[in-house]
């Protein structure tokens, strides 16, 4: 007798959610993880995953495997919604071949990804692969060149967000480097291009595969992920979050939301930030808290370079990026980590139409031989080249110091900022009052009766004539100078002004950025 269609297709797709069977669930769920369902689940809003070729499966007879043909193929793909706006997401199954790549599974998330191009919409990638499938070999390959092609293709276009689940290794890795947000899980997730055996053979190293790549050293050292989670729901809550300030595609704006925070909220707290001496820090978090709405700041990277902080948050209900560089480490210097990190994210948020607020205490860019060695004059570049193409509106508070070339490379007046302002007590310069009056008066300070008095006069000197804002406020080079309390209000007004930006560089291919 025929087999009911109805009950042929429940079966089916039973069958299919059962991934790799029972035991391989459990021995998931024994390392603190998810199934792919269970975390889709958790990712999108409730019953809106529409699934796409759940009964897809592999062509491959090599090493057994026409007798092993999971529906599904070890990747689970489709569309849903997210605080009822759509996405795709695929999330490997690593009950199946350990989540492994192939053919079917690439094509899979292929689909997915053309998905998410045409309709112009979020791509959330959750991976928890062992990587290329050994078993179909060159066509493993292709499948991850299939992906690094969409990647790139889609890049600046939809935003592309992965999160690191499990393990990723070899190809699995470098489709979540060209994509704009990587999350690991801790403790249970790693990326690394060769593991710790291929390690021990080529450099006789002795590492493990948390120290060669988990989610710390990736955050910390690598900079290659910008956020650390506790768990699985975590991570998945602060995709969640994350999406909140996008827009869905490089053609729309961001989601605009109502707020309760007062738009013309004053803050005494600023007013009394910044100490006496010009070598004190304080936290530029504290500033960020204070003028943003709800005191809520999504900091991303926050573990890579600590000198500069960067990350989403909202002003008026308009999400904004921010980069401030942060006193509290290396005195905010411009390091080739910091320089790399607010490059990065300045263009995504040019990308995706984020407005960029920069908060600018920077006493110049990093000297010495380590960081000219290692090419801070090209890398460094990378953030004055982000900014000076960057259309979206660009705001900079100085809110003490801004010497140098830091001056010029942080959205500057004449690199296209379109409201630069200053608090009263800061410092527009070429350098510190030390630093110069010793250099100009080099002669004089030598030829002294007491030529340590000298000096100290001849800075105070300096420091009273250069180190202030007017300077610049004479030349335009700033537009005004706030009181520190009413940065908020004075921000959201200018962010309203300048919601109406219309600025396009000249027609190009693209840009040759120095890589
Ligand atoms: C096929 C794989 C697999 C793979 C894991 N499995 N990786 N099957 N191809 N690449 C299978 C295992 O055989 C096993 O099947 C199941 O997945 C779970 O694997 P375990 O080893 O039992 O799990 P665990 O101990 O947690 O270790 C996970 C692992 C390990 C660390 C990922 O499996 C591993 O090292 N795999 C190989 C990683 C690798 O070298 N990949 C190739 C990278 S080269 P059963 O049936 O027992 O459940 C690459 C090149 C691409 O990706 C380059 C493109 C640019």
């Amino acid at each position: 007798m025929k087999t009911d269609p109805i009950q042929r297709l429940e079966d089916m797709r039973a069958e299919a959610r059962l991934g790799g069977g029972e035991k391989r669930m459990e021995a998931q769920h024994a390392k603190g993880k998810l199934t792919a369902w269970e975390r889709i689940e958790l990712l999108l809003d409730q019953g809106s995953f529409e699934e796409t070729d759940a009964f897809r499966r592999h062509r491959s007879s090599n090493f057994g495997l026409a007798k092993q043909r999971p529906l599904g193929d070890g990747v689970v793909t489709g569309t849903g919604t997210i605080d009822g706006r759509p996405v795709a997401v695929f999330a490997q199954d690593f009950t199946v071949f350990g989540g492994s790549l192939a053919e079917e599974h690439a094509a899979k998330i292929c689909k997915v990804m053309d998905l998410s191009m045409k309709l112009g919409i979020p791509m959330i990638g959750l991976n928890d692969s062992g990587g290329a499938r050994i078993q179909e070999g060159v066509v493993s390959l292709a499948g991850y060149s299939e992906i690094f092609l969409r990647n790139t293709m889609a890049s600046g276009v939809v935003p592309q967000i992965s999160a690191i689940m499990g393990p990723c290794a070899g190809g699995a890795v470098y489709s979540p480097a060209l994509t704009d947000f990587i999350l690991m899980v801790d403790g249970s997730s790693y990326m690394h291009i060769t593991g710790p055996d291929v390690v021990k053979t080529v450099t006789h190293e002795d590492v493990t595969s948390e120290d060669l790549g988990g989610a710390h050293v990736h955050e910390e050292i690598s900079g290659t992920s910008h956020f650390t989670c506790d768990d699985d729901a975590e991570c998945l809550a602060r995709i969640r979050r994350l999406l909140s300030f996008l827009p869905a595609n490089n053609t729309e704006e961001p989601p605009i939301t109502v707020t309760e925070d007062p738009s013309d909220r004053c803050e005494a707290l600023l007013d009394e930030i910044i100490p006496e001496s010009p070598n004190q820090p304080y936290d530029i978090k504290k500033v960020i808290h204070a003028v943003v709405d709800d005191g809520d700041f999504m900091e991303i990277q926050k573990g890579f370079a600590r000198n500069i902080v960067i990350g989403l948050a909202r002003l008026g209900g308009r999400p904004i990026g921010i980069v401030a560089n942060q006193p509290m480490a290396l005195a905010g210097v411009l390091d080739i980590d910091a320089s790399e990190k607010a490059a990065r994210f300045v263009r995504f948020c040019d990308a995706f139409n984020i407005p960029i607020i920069t908060l600018e205490d920077v006493p110049g860019f990093m000297p010495g031989t380590a960081q000219e060695h290692a090419g801070i004059i090209r890398r460094g570049a990378k953030l004055l080249y982000a900014y000076c193409e960057a259309t979206v509106p660009k705001l900079t508070v100085v809110t003490r110091k801004a010497y140098g070339g830091a001056y010029c490379v942080l959205s500057s007046k004449s690199t296209g900022g379109d409201w630069n302002v200053s608090w009263p007590g800061a410092e527009i310069a070429v350098m510190g009052a030390e630093g110069a009056a010793k250099i100009i008066h080099r002669r004089e300070i030598a030829a002294a009766d007491d030529p340590i008095k000298r000096e100290a006069e001849l800075v105070e000197e300096y420091r009273d004539m250069f180190a202030n804002p007017y300077l610049a406020a004479e030349r335009g080079l700033i537009d005004d100078v706030i009181i520190p309390s009413r940065t908020r209000p004075r921000l959201i007004r200018a962010l309203q002004m300048l919601a109406s930006k219309r600025v396009s560089n000249p027609p190009k291919k693209h840009g040759s950025i120095p890589l």
